[in-house]
């Protein structure tokens, strides 16, 4: 619900369990005044009482006054340069006049009924009867430049997202330096910052930074939002754990470069925010211009990491991913990725179709190796037709496979070896006299230029017209370099990092909106571009290369705490493993996969027919688990915030609960052993499908649950409970 005191100017945001509020006092700044849980409408003189310990030096809260200081307010779109010395969320650069000045005061409000869709970005959407929008209008006096605050309240979801969009009133061009997503002043700073860090094949590891005064950031300058830092990230009360304590989720709809940052003063308050990247960002802003910056999305729960999970996931189910797929569960596919690489041919695929569709395995993914003459990573990118001796029928021989298709694309990159580099050398991102990185023997195409965004769309239409598949994972496997472009003047070099992430936007739009059936698979050498930007157009994500079970164990728990498990895709692979060389046995390989949006990712010709059996068992239970997990309920068993010996998860739909139990290394065997159980109804009794055990909820809660003990490492216990009634 959005209250507000149009006398006071105090606008209430307030969700079913979150209330954020915000007041614009006689500086006719915005002030932020409280988030955390939600609370009633309180009287003036909570606010007024003392609010700052020199109160002496603020007591000039006239704007135009000399004596005004700002260094100890909390605001919700700090400027830089008119005595607030901590991170400003706008800084903008007056290209004649030099003018680095922004006092943006506050003129007026307006509301507006569900969320509408951002041009050209992706962003979160909701209906007139679950979201609202408060939209606060601001201006600087003398530069005219004005700025609109974006709040839109999920009400039922305790989420606000936020954007701001600036435009150029002036008469002067400006140069925005700094525009964050969003700006909170958090007045008692004591937290513990929680993000998730790592690289390639070492996505998600999760970061405990305790704060302190001064400044702690994450952040991306590698042109996507990167495998080193993810932009979603958690402020925790310290104590908080997986069940409890108070957690505050901040996420950035965007897959380009990005800051997440804190600022502790010298009182202890706390500056949030978050946005694209200052560094490498310059965006020329003429008079009669508007730049929109990214959307943020601010969650809250006072029950830990698992609460705040509860209120994110639902949300990305129905208000991130594209309507098309909601609700539906996916097919449980077979990637050629780890199965044959790049030998793959219209034969073999013939082969691995016929014995995988036995199996029960519902849709073939064609990965790289398909295109031009693709045998090896140092070719073809961006000729995006049929390998002539690998497919001489054409893809259009596919057509004839007994199961559904899909198809690998990198359709932002290209090989020096390929027809588009030879015709069009000026279309990769490159710099005049400099040489052009080849990161995996490939270059980036410049996707701010329109010409390469049509080319690519020309592309894209000729394979989805073909009607042949029915799912596309897009991949992108290197960072940016030589960042800049042949399609802009030298003054606008600093907006090609966020054009490109434009362009790129462009082509997924197009997709979403001309084949919307489509089922799209996001990955970037794995979790390189992880984020809630690109979950706004594709359905699920490959958030790692790494498939070893273990090393899987960390970053499907990390990453399930924004992400939902029906949209992290996790596939079962050969024993060794290809990343690491471990071992694991079938069953914790199987089981590591289950309870996520689970397929296959290994050679079934090089299987005996016991192992297709197996093969065929995980295909019935990933079937069962993929028609549990859209609308699911994911629940981390560890009470701890990182686990260490062992992970437990719960997923619950309707009547049938499945717990997951893993022990990674051998432990000396325990006398006793249980797994800690939360999150069941406590009234409800329960079938233990073990052995028929019926157990009541808040008993099973108490108790925990025995797993079947077995020695060894890789220990894996599956257990489903089936809701039998009401005790
Ligand atoms: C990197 C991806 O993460 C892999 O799954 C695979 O698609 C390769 N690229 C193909 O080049």
């Amino acid at each position: 619900m959005l209250t507000i005191d149009s006398e006071k100017h105090r606008f209430h945001l307030r969700g079913k369990n979150m209330s954020y509020i915000m007041q614009v006092e006689e500086d006719m700044q915005v002030h932020h005044l409280y988030w955390g849980d939600s609370v009633s409408e309180l009287p003036d003189s909570w606010f007024d009482r003392a609010p700052y310990r020199r109160a002496s030096l603020v007591e000039h809260k006239d704007a135009d006054s000399p004596m005004c200081i700002r260094e100890f307010a909390h605001y919700e779109c700090p400027t830089y340069g008119l005595s607030d010395f901590r991170m400003p969320a706008l800084q903008a650069e007056g290209e004649e006049s030099g003018n680095m000045l922004c006092d943006l005061r506050y003129v007026s409000f307006r509301t507006e009924k569900g969320r509408s869709p951002m041009a050209g970005l992706p962003c979160a959407h909701g209906s007139e009867e679950e979201a609202e929008s408060l939209i606060l209008l601001l201006r600087d006096p003398v530069t005219r430049l004005e700025v609109e605050l974006y709040y839109c309240l999920f009400a039922d979801r305790d989420i606000v997202t936020r954007h701001m969009r600036i435009s150029n009133k002036g008469k002067e061009s400006c140069r925005l330096n700094q525009v964050m997503s969003f700006s909170v002043d958090v007045e008692d700073g004591s937290f513990d910052l929680l993000t998730f860090d790592g690289t390639t094949h070492r996505e998600f590891t999760p970061s405990i930074h305790p704060l302190q005064p001064g400044r702690m950031e994450v952040g991306s300058t590698r042109g996507y939002s990167s495998h080193q830092h993810n932009p979603n990230a958690v402020l925790l009360r310290p104590g908080a754990r997986q069940n409890s304590g108070q957690a505050y989720g901040l996420s950035l709809v965007y897959s380009g470069n990005f800051t997440l940052r804190c600022e502790m003063d010298q009182y202890h308050s706390l500056r949030v925010q978050g946005g694209i990247h200052p560094q490498n960002f310059a965006w020329h802003l003429a008079p009669g211009e508007s730049f929109e910056t990214p959307e943020a999305v601010l969650s809250y729960s006072a029950h830990g990491l698992n609460g705040l999970s509860s209120v994110l996931h639902p949300f990305v189910c129905r208000n991130l991913i594209p309507s098309a797929w909601q609700g539906k569960a996916r097919p449980v596919l077979l990637n050629t990725w780890e199965a044959c690489y790049f030998n793959i041919s219209q034969e073999r695929l013939s082969e691995i179709a016929s014995l995988s569709s036995g199996m029960g395995i519902e849709l073939l993914v064609v990965d790289d190796g398909w295109f031009g003459h693709r045998d090896r990573a140092d070719s073809s990118l961006g000729d995006w037709y049929p390998h002539r001796v690998k497919f001489p029928g054409g893809l259009k021989a596919l057509e004839k496979m007994p199961m559904k298709l899909g198809l690998w694309m990198e359709p932002e990159m290209v090989s020096e070896d390929s027809d588009l580099y030879r015709s069009h050398p000026e279309w990769c991102l490159h710099a005049r006299d400099r040489v052009r990185t080849l990161w995996r023997n490939q270059l980036v195409l410049d996707m701010s230029r329109s010409d390469v965004q049509d080319y690519l769309i020309e592309c894209i239409d000729r394979i989805l017209d073909t009607g042949i598949f029915s799912f596309i994972k897009w991949d992108c496997n290197r960072r940016m370099t030589q960042v800049q472009s042949g399609g802009l003047p030298a003054s606008q070099q600093g907006e090609v990092f966020h054009r490109c992430m434009l362009g790129t936007y462009r082509l997924f739009e197009h997709i979403r909106t001309r084949y919307p059936q489509i089922l799209l698979e996001n990955c970037a050498s794995g979790g390189g571009r992880y984020d809630y930007g690109m979950l706004c157009y594709c359905h699920q994500g490959w958030v790692s290369d790494n498939t070893d079970p273990q090393d899987r164990l960390v970053i499907q728990n990390s990453a399930s705490v924004f992400f939902p498990p029906v949209v992290l895709t996790s596939h079962l692979t050969a024993s060794p493993n290809h990343q690491t060389n471990r071992t694991p046995p079938f069953a914790f390989r199987r089981d590591v996969c289950a309870l996520f949006n689970a397929g296959f990712e290994l050679n079934l010709m090089n299987l005996g027919e016991e192992e297709l059996q197996e093969v065929r068992e995980a295909c019935a239970l990933f079937r069962q688990t993929q028609a549990m997990l859209p609308g699911a309920r994911f629940t981390r068993l560890n009470d701890e915030l990182i686990p260490h010996d062992w992970f437990g998860w719960m997923l619950e739909s309707g009547k049938t609960v499945i717990i997951e139990y893993f022990r990674p290394a051998a432990a000396e065997e325990p006398a006793y052993w249980t797994i800690p159980v939360h999150g069941l109804k406590k009234d409800a009794a329960y079938r233990d499908m073990r052995d028929g055990t019926i157990l009541r909820g808040s008993d099973i809660e108490a108790l925990g649950l025995r797993p079947d003990w077995r020695p060894g490492d890789c220990f894996s216990e599956l257990i489903v409970l089936e809701e039998v009634r009401q005790s």
